[in-house]
């Protein structure tokens, strides 16, 4: 199986809730390595960039100003099929629908809050990690 980097964000609601080690433990034992971390303020023009392929969506007002209401953490996570194995321990965006055990249903307080970010294949995990991090920052 193909190793791969995928970039994940804590959101505000988890850092506000001081959820950085939860969060960061069950990354760890799904056996995700993070190989690199910040915790950032987002601006308001890194949030719009970030979700720009949102902005025609009716929530995408909501959306950036809750990425910019709290600090962030983001992430590079490392492992084998890192894109499709995060997106499994996140769970479902809306954590209604999400698995038991995932990090949304054990966390997420609703779609907009929903505690977690990541990458949805490999071009955007590519493009998203190269707004928040150059290649010596990441340390595998
Ligand atoms: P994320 O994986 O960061 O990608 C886009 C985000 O938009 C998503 O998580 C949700 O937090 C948010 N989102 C998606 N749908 C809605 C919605 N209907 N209302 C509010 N926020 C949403």
């Amino acid at each position: 199986m193909a190793i791969e980097r995928t970039f994940s964000i804590l959101k505000p609601d988890a850092t506000r809730r001081n959820l950085t080690g939860a969060v960061n433990a069950a990354i760890e034992e799904a056996g995700l390595r993070i190989v690199a971390q910040r915790r950032v303020r987002m601006t308001r023009e890194q949030a719009e960039t970030f979700y720009g392929v949102h902005r025609e969506r009716p929530f995408f007002g909501e959306l950036v100003e809750s990425m910019i209401a709290a600090p962030v953490v983001v992430q590079v996570l490392e492992g084998e099929n890192a894109i499709a194995r995060y997106r499994e321990v996140m769970g479902a965006t809306n954590p209604a629908n999400a698995a038991d055990g995932t990090i949304r249903k054990r966390f997420a307080l609703s779609v907009g809050e929903n505690t977690v970010h990541g990458s949805d294949a490999p071009e955007t995990a590519q493009v998203e990690i190269a707004q928040f991090f150059s290649g010596n920052d990441i340390v595998g």
